[in-house]
């Protein structure tokens, strides 16, 4: 199929090359073009903008920082709406507010295009193993046109209902992830503070029935000298998504306290200078509050 891709960071500089392998022809954009060099010199066509993307597309896909970030490739000048082939679906695969979502399918639907959300759950090193899962928001139809093409990303395709919903969905999944990662840290601390070594403390927990994916691949960073230059999230990205759920649990009277603190342990990452590193750093937060070097 042609398949039009707009926004080109870490996420969509991996999922495009799984689009390609799959047989599909992609045209892409991104804000700023040196991150398209690589992808363009494997195949990918380029359009000097996201409306250019999606002239040649009958599926385009968005994934960027936020909905401000949506809304500017989607709706802007030379956006995507402008561009879109009657008929023609754009999913939109950024962690955004559930009603920006909704808003930004509504003036899709008014220029007799659909639009579907479909958030991403796993970092980076899932996307590259294939074995991300997508959410998707949106007409049950819509979605099954597109299915076998998400199936070219991950395996795991899921509708999760209408329009907002999987963005509503991915929210509840990262507010989960984020205070697992979080609380790894606390536990880490506590068990080296009374003795025990971090590589064993670590080798404990992912030996344990609390052990889950993203402890495994994320847990190892904590060691001496193991964080990676390149993090998978950083503290402000992951942050953005407790914002998300914060903000979401006071609009709908939905208490997240621990979604509360896992924000505070970013807030105190910031402080300590620590917050362009992954986001697993707060690990760092709780040794020093317990005195340790
Ligand atoms: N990293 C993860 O583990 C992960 C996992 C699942 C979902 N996500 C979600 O996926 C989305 C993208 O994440 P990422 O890790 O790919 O982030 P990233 O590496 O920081 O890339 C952000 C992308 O958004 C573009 N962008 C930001 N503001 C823009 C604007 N105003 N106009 C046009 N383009 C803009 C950037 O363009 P430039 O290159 O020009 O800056 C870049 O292409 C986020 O919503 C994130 O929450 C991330």
């Amino acid at each position: 199929m042609k398949l039009g891709f707009v926004g080109l960071g870490a996420m969509g500089q991996l999922i495009v090359p799984q689009l390609m392998t799959a047989g599909h022809q992609v045209t892409g954009w991104n804000r700023s073009r040196d991150k398209a060099a690589p992808l363009i010199k494997a195949g990918m066509r380029w359009a000097d903008t996201p409306r250019g993307v999606a002239e040649q597309s009958e599926i385009v896909f968005s994934i960027v920082t936020d909905a401000k970030a949506v809304r500017s490739v989607a709706l802007g000048p030379d956006g995507i709406v402008s561009g879109i082939g009657k008929g023609c679906i754009f999913i939109d695969m950024s962690t955004i507010e559930p009603e920006e979502s909704r808003a930004v399918a509504e003036e899709f639907e008014k220029a007799g295009a659909i639009m579907l959300d479909g958030p991403l759950s796993g970092s980076p090193v899932t996307v590259k193993a294939g074995n991300a899962s997508i959410m998707i928001g949106g007409d049950e139809e819509a979605y099954e046109r597109v299915k076998p093409v998400l199936l070219a990303i991950g395996p795991k395709v899921t509708r999760i209902g209408g329009n907002g919903l999987a963005c509503q969905m991915k929210i509840a999944v990262n507010l989960l992830l984020m205070v697992e990662v979080v609380c790894f840290g606390e536990a880490v601390a506590l068990a080296e503070k009374g003795g025990v070594e971090r590589a064993v403390a670590l080798d404990a927990i992912l030996k344990s029935v609390a052990a889950s994916p993203v402890l495994g691949y994320r847990g190892p960073f904590i060691l001496e000298g193991n964080m990676p230059k390149v993090p998978l999230a950083d503290v402000t990205l992951q942050q953005k998504d407790m914002l998300l759920a914060l903000n979401l649990g006071r609009r709908l009277g939905s208490p997240v306290p621990l979604a509360a603190a896992a924000n505070e342990m970013m807030n105190a990452c910031r402080g300590l200078g620590i917050d362009a590193n992954d986001f697993v750093v707060a690990h760092q937060v709780y040794r020093r509050l317990g005195g340790q070097a």
